[in-house]
C-alpha cells in the first residue's frame, strides 16, 4: 500500500529536496576556483567550460566573496558550477600589495571538508586535457616554480579541519614573500622544494605530506596558464 494521496506533495517535494541537496555536493571530489569581484567572471567562466569539455564528472565548485554580483552568480550557476558564498578572511600582513587583499581566503579550500580530495584552479587558468589523475595525489600537491617556490595557482588539497586550523594558527606568525597566500603556502609547507615528484601509477607509503606536480607532467595533463598568469609570476618572483 502506497502512502496516502494527501501524502504525495509532500514525498514529491521531499524527493525533490533530496535530489537538490545531492546536486549541492554530487561527488566526493571537486574543481574548485575562487571569485573575488565581476572582474574574472569570464576567466571562471572559460575555465568551467575548460573543464566540462575534458568529460569530467565531478562537482565544480567556484568560492565566491560579497564583490562577485547576483548576475555573475546565476551565469556561473547556469554553466553548471556550485557558487558558494564565502566571507574573506583577513591578511595579516599590514604591509602589503593591494592586489592581495584577502587573497588568505584561499585557505579555505583546506576546509572545504565536504569533499574528500579539491583540485584547485586558479581563474586564469584553463584545463586542455582530462587531469583527472590529480585527484589521486595524496595530502598535498602543488607547482614547484623556478625549482625554489611553490606556487598557489594550481593545488591539490585533501580538505582537513586539522590542517586548516593549525593554518589559521600560524597566519599571524609565519612569514609571507608575498603578502599573500602563496607567500604563507611556502613558510607552511617549508621543505616543499624537495618533496617528490607525484607519479598518480605508483602512490607512496606512508603518504606524504607533500608532492610536487613537475613542468613536464602538467604539460602533459594539460594545464596550461593563461598570458596574464605569467605577468602574475613575474611580479611576483620580483618581491
Ligand atoms: C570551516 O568549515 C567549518 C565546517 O564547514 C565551518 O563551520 C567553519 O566556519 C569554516 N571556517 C572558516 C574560517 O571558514
Amino acid at each position: 500500500m502506497g502512502p496516502p494521496p494527501s501524502r504525495l506533495p509532500l514525498l514529491a517535494a521531499l524527493v525533490a529536496a533530496a535530489l537538490l541537496a545531492g546536486a549541492a555536493a554530487a561527488t566526493e571530489e571537486a574543481y574548485v576556483t575562487l571569485l573575488y569581484g565581476d572582474e574574472f567572471v569570464l576567466g571562471v567562466r572559460v575555465l568551467g567550460k575548460s573543464i566540462r569539455d575534458t568529460g569530467t564528472r565531478r562537482d565544480m565548485v567556484v568560492l565566491v566573496s560579497d564583490g562577485v554580483s547576483e548576475y555573475s552568480r546565476q551565469l556561473l550557476e547556469a554553466d553548471g558550477w556550485i557558487v558558494k558564498r564565502i566571507t574573506l578572511l583577513a591578511n595579516p600582513n599590514q604591509v602589503r600589495p593591494t592586489r592581495f587583499w584577502g587573497v588568505y581566503t584561499k585557505l579555505k579550500i583546506f576546509n572545504m571538508t565536504s569533499y574528500k580530495k579539491v583540485v584547485y584552479l586558479d581563474a586564469d587558468t584553463v584545463v586542455v586535457r582530462s587531469i583527472e589523475d590529480v585527484f589521486k595525489c595524496g595530502k598535498f600537491c602543488g607547482n614547484l616554480k623556478h625549482s625554489e617556490r611553490m606556487n598557489s595557482g594550481v593545488m591539490v588539497v585533501e580538505p582537513s579541519e586539522t590542517v586548516f586550523k593549525d593554518m589559521i594558527s600560524q597566519v599571524d606568525r609565519l612569514p609571507s614573500y608575498t603578502g599573500g597566500d602563496q607567500g604563507f603556502l611556502n613558510s607552511y609547507y617549508a621543505d616543499f622544494a624537495n618533496s617528490r615528484v607525484y607519479e598518480p601509477d605508483s602512490p607512496l607509503t606512508p603518504e606524504p605530506e607533500t608532492q610536487r606536480l613537475s613542468t613536464l607532467y602538467n604539460a602533459d595533463v594539460g594545464l596550461y596558464m593563461l598570458a596574464n598568469k605569467v605577468i602574475f609570476f613575474m611580479c611576483t618572483d620580483n618581491d
